[in-house]
């Protein structure tokens, strides 16, 4: 019912030379996978050059960032509208890296996932609990918290095209992934909580889940009811490992 969505996070890697080859290699592999969206998020630098290279392509281009404005005096920053003209469909907003590291509140997500809507980019929402967090039993209320903060003043038809990626902070690069009934219980909690809006909202929004995805991993996390894909960082680097990973979603 839900097509299945496979996104790679290539993080800080890949300068554009190294970029276009990886994405070249990638729309070898993965032509015939056409049963699950995918998409792969280069860095802003190499985004030109991925954008070419998979033109015709059946993988899409996403970003890592967006910055909340349109346009100013905002040193540094690129804009969602700057995104889309340069050929980008889709943006992830949010990750942990960017709460932990960068200064993105609850706040400024939600702004960023506005900008998302205002430039006519798909927006990739990234939650997830800290090990303490978990540990704490807050899973629910962070992910609550979050969910609540970054959809705010959306109407129900723009939530049902966000798609969510659940990614415990704890399992993200360390190796330590969720197990597929640890991650299948937060994302049915997900699903839950999406129901104050009309049942047609979590029918159709799509939940990724996130953190050491691999390919040896994948299918077990992937045959679970409520995991729709995968936001995959390190593993979205090897060929070998990303197409391990859409064939196990399709
Ligand atoms: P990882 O990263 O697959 O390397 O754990 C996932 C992410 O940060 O999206």
């Amino acid at each position: 019912m839900r097509r299945p969505f496979i996104a790679g996070n290539w993080k800080m890697h890949k300068a554009p030379v190294e970029a276009d080859a990886l994405a070249e290699s990638l729309k070898r592999a993965l032509s015939e996978m056409t049963a699950a969206d995918i998409a792969v998020a280069p860095t802003f630098l190499a985004i030109p050059a991925v954008v070419g290279r998979l033109r015709h392509s059946n993988i899409g281009v996403a970003s890592q960032n967006v910055a909340v404005e349109a346009q100013g005096a905002f040193t540094g920053e690129i804009s969602a509208e700057m995104l889309k003209a340069a050929g980008v469909q889709y943006a992830i907003v949010g990750h942990s890296e960017r709460r932990q590291l960068f200064g993105d509140t609850d706040a400024v997500v939600s702004k960023k996932v506005q900008a998302c809507f205002r430039a006519g980019l798909s927006a990739i929402l990234c939650v997830g609990e800290t090990l303490p967090e978990r540990e704490a039993g807050q899973v629910e209320d962070v992910v609550a918290r979050q969910l609540s903060a970054g959809l705010a003043d959306l109407s129900a038809d723009q939530v049902s095209t966000v798609t969510i990626a659940y990614e415990p902070v704890w399992a993200i690069g360390t190796g330590k992934v969720a197990t597929p009934t640890q991650a299948n219980d937060v994302h049915a909690y997900i699903r839950s909580w999406l129901g104050r809006y009309p049942s047609f909202v979590a029918r159709n929004v799509r939940i990724q889940y996130g953190g050491s995805v691999k390919g040896s991993n994948a299918a077990g996390l992937l045959s679970q009811p409520e995991i729709d894909g995968a936001l995959v960082g390190g593993a979205a680097l090897s060929v070998e490992d990303f197409t391990a990973i859409v064939k196990a979603a399709t």
